[in-house]
């Protein structure tokens, strides 16, 4: 039986990254230890809202657990945060499980605000997000 995750199939995911990953809107950014394994990925995007605006968008994040607090994941959002940056987004949006407080650390860490919990009828989240329109020391 193919292994599952969530409601998807192994095949069904590799699948949709590799149509993604082509894509000029979609980056899948890795962190590789000096043996070039990959040790951590983030998972980008730009996409427009309801009101016609491009905005990034964080999908996903992870690090090996052994390369934790090392300053993985740090990278990886400074990288994305570049990418979008020179792309002219207005705005960044990532979410975080309510409990999940090292990623919420690390996006307010960045200067994003987090909301108060929401829920959107299967798990309560916050939404993270950050404006990239203001000057600098406006940004929150
Ligand atoms: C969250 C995660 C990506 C952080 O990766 P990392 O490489 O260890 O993060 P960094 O070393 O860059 O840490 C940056 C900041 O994040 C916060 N942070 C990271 N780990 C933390 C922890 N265990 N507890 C509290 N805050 C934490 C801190 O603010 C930290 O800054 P500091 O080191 O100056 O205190 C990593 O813990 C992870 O992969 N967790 C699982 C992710 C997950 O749940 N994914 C599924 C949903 S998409």
């Amino acid at each position: 039986m193919q292994e599952r995750f969530g409601q998807f199939k192994r095949s069904e995911i590799s699948q949709a990254m590799e149509q993604n990953v082509k894509k000029r809107d979609y980056r899948i950014l890795v962190a590789e230890n000096t043996r070039g394994t990959i040790v951590g990925h983030s998972i980008v995007a730009i996409k427009k809202d309801q009101n016609g605006q491009s905005f990034g968008l964080c999908y996903a994040r992870y690090v090996d657990p052994r390369y934790r607090r090392s300053g993985i994941a740090s990278q990886l959002l400074e990288e994305a945060e570049k990418w979008w940056t020179k792309r002219k987004v207005s705005y960044i949006v990532a979410h975080s499980h309510t409990k999940n407080k090292p990623i919420k650390n690390l996006f307010r860490k960045f200067g994003y605000n987090v909301s108060r919990a929401q829920n959107n009828g299967t798990y309560k989240f916050n939404l993270l997000q950050k404006d990239l329109t203001g000057p600098p020391d406006s940004r929150a």
